[in-house]
């Protein structure tokens, strides 16, 4: 954590008003009034939260506090897939749209709610004819295409507890994740298409899985058709021959709410990548009430996520989230700027998106090449605008609220996490809005700026972002590190600790600054120092290596790497090229340096700590802070 977070806000305060109207219509129409109730009530608050959803069984209590540790409806029945499908299946909604996909090249596929809920009753179906069973780990590595939610769908149907693994990690960073989960099936596709180029999704995963002995299969997705790639019976399965001749009906497994929905991972501080556990329970209500009340969900709403399942934003808000609100999702495989920067636009007209949820590096990345693209299509459908990921700072709110929104969208900046499962800060529908700055707690969370002993710091002052108390979709565990987890609380007495500096203006609106420790976040992806670390260190001509972010106008972040080589090994360009591709095949192409300098000493700490704080301050020239601890 580093030591010195002195940042004074200027009060110079422009507030963006939304018509009058989101408000009037708003599910949260009164963000005072139903602020006041929760702090009165915070218990009853989720409970009236969860009565919006169907439980096999209702709970004994809805919330029990034994610091660090929550449990929230305790003694009750559910599975998410119910509330996800059978539900709406069972109502107007049958043959509502729920999944229009949109494919790298254009082509586009469509699954109502029953084409859907059959999909994953008979995926679900085939894990069970492999002995999946409650509780075992499946890993989903996959292209954004509907049998990736599927896939999680049916993981959730009959409670096997799935790991998604982003399409664009490397097999090091694969490897390390099967391990870690003890996964026993792996789900993927043989290729991925990004810009029109293939990439082999499968040959990834056949070299991770070498050295993953808990592996026993691996289903493969061939999307292929011409060529369609081998399957070895030994230990492969086709998707679909998996499916073929399975019943469409599945009967959800019972899941207690406390059992573990899913590990998701997130970069650490430490080299080890981090499986955030979340329950079956908590997080159905969090991401329920989150998707209708962040987003405003109604029912003729056409919403797009622009996320990757294959992070928590993805999990919550492309898949459960807007499924459970029996809402229209739009997923996309393609890029932003493929086959040209239009692309993005071009999906909201077609489609008549409603509600637009992205991420501050795309919005820049379209600031840059011009008004020209979103001006050629007709973006009035739009309704509601989002952000997600990392700041989204003051010059992009306002080309988003102007050029995209048309100065009449609200835009929720939303700032949450893998660990909380749900958003948490942002400014609901219809208040008014202060572009930089995420916003407030949403009714239900309790959030604050402080000191390191947890006491709030003054209005304009920065510190720590912290959650005071619990909620529902909070992580319950690291998978196999409960010490991990109990860092979490116990850093900062009493409060959960987010690891992000921000302040607070005196209205209460919350600016989240960036980290306050050894993550990197690159284009809203989480990258850990010491990950990108350990994989330059692995290159044999290197004997040490120190990565720090530094700002970039695009990204948020670029990765500087500072090496030292062994003796004997020469500097050379070639040399700077083989570095990179080793982080590229270790850990995916997100995680490259876009700097790599050869030095011939590092800053440490007495103890032999490498001060990257140094180094930052050093490479952007300004002022390091305290130096006693610097080794001579
Ligand atoms: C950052 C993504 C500023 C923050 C949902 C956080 C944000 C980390 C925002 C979590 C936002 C996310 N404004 N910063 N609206 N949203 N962040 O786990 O540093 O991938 O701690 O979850 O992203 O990233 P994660």
């Amino acid at each position: 954590m580093e030591e010195d977070f002195d940042v004074r806000l200027v009060e110079e305060v422009k507030y963006y008003r939304p018509a009058p109207e989101y408000r009037k219509n708003a599910w949260t129409d009164d963000y005072e009034r139903a602020y006041a109730e929760f702090l009165a009530d915070p218990v009853g608050f989720w409970e009236r939260q969860a009565h919006h959803l169907e439980w096999f069984r209702p709970w004994d209590s809805v919330r029990e506090w034994d610091y660090p540790y929550a449990r929230w409806f305790v003694g009750a029945k559910l599975n998410i897939t119910h509330n996800c499908l059978d539900r709406h299946v069972a109502d107007h909604r049958r043959n509502k749209v729920a999944l229009i996909w949109r494919g790298d090249e254009g082509e586009e596929r469509i699954y109502t709610y029953y084409k859907l809920w059959r999909e994953v009753n008979r995926f679900a179906n085939g894990l069970r004819s492999l002995g999946v069973k409650k509780g075992d780990r499946v890993c989903i590595y996959m292209p954004v295409v509907p049998e990736q939610a599927i896939a999680m769908l049916a993981c959730a149907r009959i409670g096997a507890v799935h790991s998604v693994v982003f399409g664009g990690f490397g097999a090091q960073a694969l490897t390390t994740r099967l391990n870690d989960a003890e996964t026993k099936v792996v789900i993927t596709a043989d290729i991925g298409y990004r810009r029109g180029k293939r990439i082999p999704l499968i040959t990834i995963v056949e070299d991770a899985v070498i050295d993953a002995p808990s592996v026993e299969r691996i289903v493969i997705l061939r999307r292929q058709q011409e060529y369609p790639v081998d399957i070895h019976p030994e230990r492969e399965t086709d998707f679909y021959e998996l499916m073929e001749g399975q019943p469409f009906e599945c009967a959800p497994e019972v899941m207690d709410a406390e059992d573990p929905f899913f590990i998701l991972y997130t970069s650490g501080s430490t080299g080890k990548p981090k499986g955030i556990v979340h329950a079956c329970g908590g997080y159905m209500v969090g991401a329920h009430y989150t998707t209708r009340h962040v987003f405003d969900f109604k029912d003729n709403d056409v919403y797009w996520c622009t996320a990757d399942p294959g992070w928590i934003t993805g999990h919550t808000y492309v898949v459960y989230g807007p499924l459970m609100v029996g809402g229209t999702v739009v997923l996309v495989e393609g890029t932003p700027d493929y086959p040209d920067p239009g692309a993005f636009w071009k999906i909201i007209e077609d489609l008549g998106v409603t509600i637009f949820y992205t991420a501050p590096t795309a919005i820049r990345m379209f600031m840059k090449v011009g008004e020209q693209w979103p001006d050629k299509y007709d973006l009035r459908s739009l309704r509601v605008l989002g952000s997600v990921g990392e700041p989204l700072n003051p010059e992009a709110f306002e080309w988003y609220y102007r050029v995209i929104g048309k100065g009449r969208c609200p835009i929720v900046d939303t700032w949450w996490q893998t660990e909380t499962g749900m958003q948490m800060i942002t400014t609901m529908i219809g208040e008014p809005m202060r572009p930089g700055f995420a916003g407030r707690p949403i009714p239900g969370v309790v959030a604050d700026v402080v000191n390191k002993a947890g006491e709030s710091v003054p209005a304009g002052t920065g510190g720590l972002l912290v959650i005071r108390e619990p909620w529902p979709a909070m992580l319950r565990t690291v998978y196999g590190d409960d010490a991990r987890y109990r860092q979490y609380w116990e850093t900062v007495p009493g409060c959960y600790l987010a690891g992000d500096l921000a302040i607070k203006d005196k209205d209460g609106y919350i600016m989240v600054i960036g980290r306050a420790d050894d993550l990197i976040i690159v284009s809203g992806h989480n990258i850990g120092t010491a990950e990108v670390e350990s994989a330059l260190v692995s290159h044999h001509a290197v004997a040490e290596a120190a990565v720090i972010g530094k700002p970039d106008p695009l990204k948020g972040n670029q990765i500087k790497a500072f090496v030292i080589l062994k003796l004997g090994q020469a500097p050379s360009e070639r040399l700077k090229n083989d570095l990179v591709y080793q982080v590229r095949m270790m850990l995916g192409p997100f995680a490259v340096p876009s700097e790599i300098e050869f030095v011939d000493t590092l800053p440490k700490t007495r103890s032999g700590k490498i001060m990257r704080r140094v180094l930052k301050a050093r490479e952007l020239g300004v002022d390091p802070g305290d130096l006693s601890t610097l080794e001579e």
